[in-house]
Formats: C-alpha cells, structure tokens, sequence
C-alpha cells in the first residue's frame, strides 16, 4: 500500500491538502487579475511541476497556453542539486513577444531557474516571470526574483505534491518533510 510506505518515510505533513488548495486558488486568482486581457504561455519544468501545473491552470480564468521543458535534476538518491543543470526536452513553442510565465515546483539553491532564465531571455519573450509552489528561500546560492510564491518553506527535503523521493510519491496530494536518511523503496505485490 502507497500509504503505509508515505508514512513510514513521512516525518511530518508540512501543508495539508485543503491548504494547498486554498493556496494556489489565490495564485490563480492573482495570475488571472495580473495577465487579464493579454496573451499568456505558462512554462512548466518536469516533471515535479505537473501536479501543480494541474490545478494551477484550472484555477487561472483567462485564457492561456501551456508548454513543457525539461532540464536534468539530481540523480535519483540524492537530497541535493548538483548545480550542473542541462536541457533534457525543449520547448515546442516561439517564445518570442510572449509572456511567458515559469511553474516550478520548488526552488531550492536557484540554479535551476537561474539556467532555464538566462536561456530563456535570449529567445526574446515580452516578459518572463517565474510562480513556484514552494520556495526554500534560505538555501539560495544565486538570486532569483520571484513573482509568485505559494509558500516559503524551512530547509528540509519534502515530498508529495509533484515533489518525489527517489521519484517515487509525487502523487500525494500534500507537501510532507522526509524523514531524515529515508529512501523510498520500490513497491512489493
Ligand atoms: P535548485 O536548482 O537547487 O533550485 O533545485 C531545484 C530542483 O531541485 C527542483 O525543481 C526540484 O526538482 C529539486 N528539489 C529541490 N528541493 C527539493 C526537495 O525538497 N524535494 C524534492 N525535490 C527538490
Ligand atoms: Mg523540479
């Protein structure tokens, strides 16, 4: 069972399913009211975005486009960025003269965004703005200006929500705080 295994890595639930929620209707909300009447392309980075991409998207009122980028994270085992960031899926639309919006799911060291913007910017988009759900903003190494924060969150490796462990638990419909050496383990019949 998924559950069992959640609970066994879980060391505690940090954001309730009802507040993550609640949460991203109000950047939809937000989105809606900043971007009303103008064209809008929402950016996602995979794959840890996906589940908040899905509930973001139907929260925004207007009308808008969605397309994917996926670039290299750290190695399943791994609790923390490598910094060495590379393109993995591009694109498949012209961002020039667009504004383009960044969902992300969590920014850690900054790195990440800090590569996938400076590529970006080059193509000549009429904006380029960033939303992530979670923002580990003591952590940071590189400045990054974000225009949408769901929540700020202490330093500690979390999971669910899109997040994963070992890539596995990213269907969990809350943010929970790994206990500390845990690993997921591959599930059994
Ligand atoms: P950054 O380049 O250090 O900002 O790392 C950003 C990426 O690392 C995110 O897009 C996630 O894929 C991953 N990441 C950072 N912190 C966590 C975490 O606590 N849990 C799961 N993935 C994380
Ligand atoms: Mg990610």
């Amino acid at each position: 069972m998924q559950a069992q295994e959640a609970s066994r890595l879980t060391q505690e639930v940090l954001i309730a399913e009802d507040e993550v929620q609640v949460r991203i209707a109000e950047l939809g909300r937000a989105i809606s009211n900043d971007y009303g009447g103008q064209d809008l392309l929402l950016v996602a980075i995979l794959k840890g975005s996906v589940v908040f991409l899905a509930d973001l998207m139907r929260a925004i009122t207007i009308p808008h486009q969605i397309d994917f980028m996926a670039v290299t994270s750290y190695g399943v085992g791994a609790r923390a960025s490598s910094g060495v960031v590379r393109i993995l899926m591009d694109l498949a639309a012209n961002i020039e003269g667009r504004n383009v919006l960044i969902i992300e799911d969590i920014i850690d060291t900054g790195q990440t965004l800090h590569y996938i913007t400076r590529i970006l910017h080059e193509r000549g988009p009429k904006s380029l703005r960033i939303c992530t759900l979670l923002n580990k903003a003591s952590r940071r190494e590189v400045d990054i200006p974000v225009d949408y924060v769901g929540f700020d969150i202490p330093d500690s490796f979390v999971f669910g929500f899109g997040l994963d462990v070992d890539e596995f638990h990213r269907n969990l419909p809350y943010v929970a705080v790994l206990k500390p050496g845990a690993s997921a383990q591959p599930m059994e019949e």
